[in-house]
């Protein structure tokens, strides 16, 4: 079965520091959230991609863009103030998507994931009805509570690092969202967690950047180029 896709691509990308959204900046000469579209659409699994974005940044999305969109099956609606609120506009526009079905919650920001790895991380999803890609913790790990004082090695064999997709049957998801009611929560699996349901945790490769600082791009680049040449 299909697989929906909300890609929120709503935010500023403040900490890329230029004057306008990060998702503009060209990778191998295409916008970054369009790389990302292509990406996504390179797996057969993915069915329609519904878009949140902010209201200032519309023309910049169509100009150009508009018959590509709908022949990419991309859906454009307005975002919300926090990448949440984004998401939740993206549910509410996945009218026609039975609750059984399946959705995946993929940063626009995130062009270089891995079909392989949506694939295992779409699996899991339909087995268990929440699963998150991660990255295993590679770093030594360092825990302060007393501003830097002192330092203790926290046991990184535990730990990942929450990347995206995240994919939940859409009725789970839409039951996390009711009930949040504003609770600060940094990505969807927090939510789905704390109502109640099991996430799994699928490792993938851990080139899925996210590009959030103006090097990631020259690192994006240079990703791109490694998998270009071995896929
Ligand atoms: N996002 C969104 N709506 C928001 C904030 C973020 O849809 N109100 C999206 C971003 O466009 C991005 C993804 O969520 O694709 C991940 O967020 P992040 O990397 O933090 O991007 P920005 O919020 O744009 O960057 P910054 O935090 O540096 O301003
Ligand atoms: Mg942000």
């Amino acid at each position: 079965d299909k697989v929906a896709v909300i890609m929120p691509a709503a935010g500023r990308g403040r900490r890329f520091e230029r004057d306008e959204n990060k998702l503009f900046a060209l990778l191998d000469g295409k916008p970054i959230w369009l790389q990302t579209v292509l990406r996504l659409r390179s797996n057969q699994r993915v069915g329609p991609i519904v878009m949140p974005i902010s209201a200032a940044d519309e023309s910049s999305f169509r100009d150009g863009y508009d018959d590509q969109l709908q022949q990419l099956d991309v859906q454009l609606v307005t975002g919300g103030k926090e990448r949440i609120d984004s998401v939740q506009c993206g549910l509410q526009a996945l009218t026609d998507w039975p609750d059984d079905g399946l959705v995946a919650i993929h940063d626009a920001a995130r062009p270089l994931v891995r079909s392989a790895d949506l694939d295992q991380v779409f699996d899991k999803a339909a087995l268990c009805g929440a699963a998150i890609l991660a990255v295993p913790v590679t770093a030594t790990v360092k825990r302060s509570s007393d501003g830097g004082l002192s330092c203790r090695t926290v046991d990184r064999s535990e730990l990942s690092l929450a990347a995206t997709p995240q994919v939940f049957r859409l009725a789970l998801l839409r039951q996390a969202y009711q009930r949040h009611r504003g609770r600060p929560a940094t990505d969807d699996a927090q939510l789905v967690a704390r109502s109640g349901h099991d996430v799994a945790l699928v490792h993938g490769a851990s080139d899925n950047l996210k590009v959030t600082l103006p090097t990631d791009l020259v690192i994006a680049e240079a990703i791109l180029k490694i998998q270009n040449e071995t896929p």
